[in-house]
């Protein structure tokens, strides 16, 4: 996306269905964590070693705070020169913090260190979530799949 010229076909539509998809996500994101609270955590598998629990726990923590960190570094470059984020031309969310000294710098830079890290975090959890099948053979990757 970042790297389209501007006669590529992508160059406008890449970066809105990027923001677009971002946006829905947060809303996706609000909504899990909001069930969460009301739903609970679903109880611990029996028999997991505790070193293995506070890994996992501290994964999800840090999982949900990048996904929030990643998203709201995106709203800010985009809404830096005050320009609302249009969803898919379904809605905009107009910019509420905008004009701050190189803003747009600044949120690219911790959006790009926090959606890698993201990446990684999340390739890091599908393979433990793999070892849990495949090694331990416990149900780890069927709950996770709402099995
Ligand atoms: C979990 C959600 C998201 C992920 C994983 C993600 C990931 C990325 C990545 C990897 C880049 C390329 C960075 C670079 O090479 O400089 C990028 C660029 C960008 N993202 Fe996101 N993003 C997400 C959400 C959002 C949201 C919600 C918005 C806006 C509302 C947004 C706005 C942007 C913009 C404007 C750029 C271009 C930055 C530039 O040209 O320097 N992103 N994003």
């Amino acid at each position: 996306m970042t790297g389209l010229s501007y006669y590529d076909r992508w160059y406008n539509q890449a970066p809105e269905l990027h923001k677009s998809i971002g946006v829905l996500l947060f809303i996706a994101t609000a909504a899990r964590l909001a069930w969460l609270r009301f739903a609970g955590r679903p109880a611990e598998l029996a028999g997991q070693p505790p070193l293995e629990r506070l890994a996992a726990r501290w994964t999800h923590i840090f999982l949900y705070l990048l996904l929030f960190g990643v998203i709201v570094s995106g709203y800010f470059i985009s809404t830096a020169d005050g320009r609302p984020v249009e969803v898919f031309g379904w809605f905009a969310v107009p910019a509420a913090f905008s004009g701050f000294e190189g803003q747009e710098d600044i949120a690219g830079a911790v959006h790009l260190i926090l959606a890698f890290t993201l990446i990684a975090l999340a390739v890091i959890h599908g393979a433990a979530a793999l070892k849990h099948h495949l090694f331990d053979r416990d149900r780890t990757l069927l709950r996770m799949l709402g099995r």
